[in-house]
């Protein structure tokens, strides 16, 4: 897979793709993922990439050009699933969602700043357009981040173990379990006895148990 990400801020993108998992992801050559400086692409002799809204207003807007000129020259390239673009006004980034775009092969991510892009690149280029929650950041470049990192951990070869993905909460529509490790006691509180017990089936029952008291108690809209 790869992923193109257009920025006014690459400096916010460095580390979360640097240490960890998605490190590994890239390093394995699993994905390669391509931050591009849209102030690169300004014309403008102050390398500007925003201007007033028309009609008046506070707030600037992300221009077109340099946009548009990045857009283009990286769809000369390579054909791109999907183009999306990070916005508090988007399809909500739920885990069904991730699926689908781990099976992808190239996608383009715009992260907005400001007030927005102008409206005629959300018309004429972008095929998605993703919020990762009812609040507003200050720009999509965290946003983009999280749908990065929940998408590549998905795609086969970058888990270690690849049951961990299926087993990860929400893929079956439930909250993952409880879980303990060593020590069995600590302070006098005790891991459950069944987990000790070295019975599996009893403990997959347990663990089923578990997810739905917790989906019940924590998450009940994921049970409709
Ligand atoms: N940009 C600003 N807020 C955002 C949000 N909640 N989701 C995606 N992109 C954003």
């Amino acid at each position: 897979m790869r992923i193109d990400i257009l920025t006014v801020l690459p400096e916010l993108l460095e580390s979360p793709f640097a240490a960890s998992i998605m490190k590994r992801a890239q390093d394995k050559g699993l994905v390669e993922i391509h931050i591009h400086n849209i102030r690169d692409y300004s014309t403008n002799k102050h390398r500007n990439v925003d201007d007033y809204q028309y009609g008046g207003g506070a707030g600037m807007v992300m221009s077109i050009e340099p946009i548009a000129c990045l857009i283009e020259k990286l769809k000369t390239e390579r054909s791109y699933q999907e183009i999306i673009y990070m916005t508090p006004d988007g399809e909500l980034l739920e885990q069904p969602l991730c699926n689908t775009l781990s099976l992808q092969g190239n996608l383009m991510i715009l992260c907005g700043h400001y007030k927005g892009v102008d409206e005629r690149i959300r018309e004429h280029y972008i095929t998605k357009e993703i919020s990762i929650g009812s609040y507003v950041l200050s720009g999509g470049e965290l946003a983009a981040a999280i749908v990065v990192d929940s998408v590549v951990r998905l795609i086969p070869g970058v888990l270690n173990d690849e049951t961990s993905a299926l087993t990860d909460c929400f893929q079956d529509g439930l909250l993952s379990p409880p879980v303990y490790t060593r020590p069995p006691e600590f302070n006098g509180w005790k891991v459950p006895e069944i987990l000790l017990s070295g019975d599996t089936a009893k403990i997959e029952m347990w663990r089923e148990d578990k997810a739905i008291e917790r989906t019940k108690s924590k998450r009940p809209d994921l049970l409709k």
